[in-house]
């Protein structure tokens, strides 16, 4: 598209020409539907407005220099949509229905995928929920499952710089045994407070601590957290954690380089011994946090030159999307080629 500035793209929504939609009624999923409207009309007693039945995912499409799209590894998106689903008993959507409305979106937008050059790419927004009529509180009978997608740079405006994040103790953004392990839409509205008062003070996000003692490090608003430490990757195991495919391919691609992973409870106070810390997700990739403020103590970390992405954070983040943009060999079979 010769209007779209291709480079400088920021995470935001940029009308695409179609999405796709499928909807569950009478015990089935309907054939997909092919829309350029990008209105949803529902009933106006849908589960999905009053009591937040719904999930979405986020996942992306990254154009090669060989000029093929690649998709990065909408299996897992299926399966965590699918848990998301079981969560707060929603239909399913099957891997199948998934992964077709997933590749027919983007197919259907070929023109908006970022050029290779621009190092951007078309992020892809499955949504599911509730549209069936309930007034108590219960689960809907019928479902709407829609794939959007948009052209997208770097969630963090710094890209792949550090930027400082905050901890506070005022804010939780999901309980112990709460939905913090599933992507629905509540998390994220439990975390608008905070993310606001983050941005406010200069912080690119709030660095969550566990709900139930504040000792552990959760993780960082839209992305998991992990950390470099001699030759380890440490990211904290928690119920309350998105379980993020990137940090999921991260691991991979650490162990691949021959670090040790540790997957575990992270104490507050390791901040100080870590050589490298970051945020990665699929909107943020990586983004290196050179500073952390934990503004209820008083307290500051700081990670190497705070203004430099650290050296393993470099690698894992030069390796990750080089397999993305087909740079490099595929060898765990994560992209699918268009
Ligand atoms: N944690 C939260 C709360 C998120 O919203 C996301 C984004 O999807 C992630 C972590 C990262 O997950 P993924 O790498 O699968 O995008
Ligand atoms: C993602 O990384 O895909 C996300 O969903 C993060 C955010 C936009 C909520």
């Amino acid at each position: 598209m010769s209007n779209i500035d291709w480079a400088n793209l920021s995470f935001s929504y940029i009308k695409t020409e179609y999405n796709v939609r499928s909807y569950f009624k009478d015990g089935q999923w309907s054939d997909l539907e092919e829309t350029t409207s990008e209105q949803i009309t529902m009933h106006m007693a849908a589960t999905g407005i009053h009591y937040g039945q719904q999930s979405f995912e986020g996942l992306k499409a990254f154009k090669g220099k060989d000029g093929k799209v690649r998709i990065f590894r909408m299996e897992e998106n299926a399966k965590r949509l699918q848990s998301s689903a079981d969560g707060i008993l929603m239909q399913a959507v099957p891997t199948e229905l998934f992964t077709k409305a997933v590749v027919r979106a983007v197919e259907l937008n070929l023109k908006f995928v970022p050029p290779y050059e621009s190092g951007a790419a078309l992020y892809i927004r499955p949504v599911l929920f509730g549209s069936g009529a309930k007034v108590g509180v219960s689960p809907a009978d019928e479902f709407t499952f829609v794939v959007f997608v948009t052209p997208v740079g770097p969630y963090f405006k710094e890209g792949f710089k550090p930027t400082k994040q905050m901890i506070s103790r005022q804010f939780d953004r999901a309980a112990p045994q709460g939905t913090g392990n599933l992507k629905v839409g509540g998390n994220y509205a439990a975390s608008m407070k905070a993310g606001q008062m983050a941005h406010d003070n200069g912080y690119s996000s709030v660095l969550y601590l566990d709900s139930k003692e504040k000792k552990y490090i959760d993780e960082a608003g839209p992305a998991n957290f992990f950390a470099i430490k001699g030759d380890k990757y440490i990211t904290p195991l928690s119920n309350s954690i998105l379980p993020s495919i990137t940090n999921m391919s991260l691991i991979q691609l650490a162990e691949d380089m021959g670090l040790t992973i540790e997957r575990r409870k992270v104490a507050l106070e390791e901040l100080a011994t870590f050589d490298e810390v970051g945020a990665c997700g699929t909107a943020a990739v990586i983004s290196p946090i050179g500073q952390i403020d934990d503004i209820d103590e008083d307290k500051s970390y700081v990670f190497g030159d705070p203004k430099v992405a650290g050296e393993v954070s470099t690698k894992l983040y030069n390796k990750l999307r080089a397999i993305q943009y087909g740079d490099e060999a595929d060898t765990h079979n994560w992209v699918t080629v268009l």
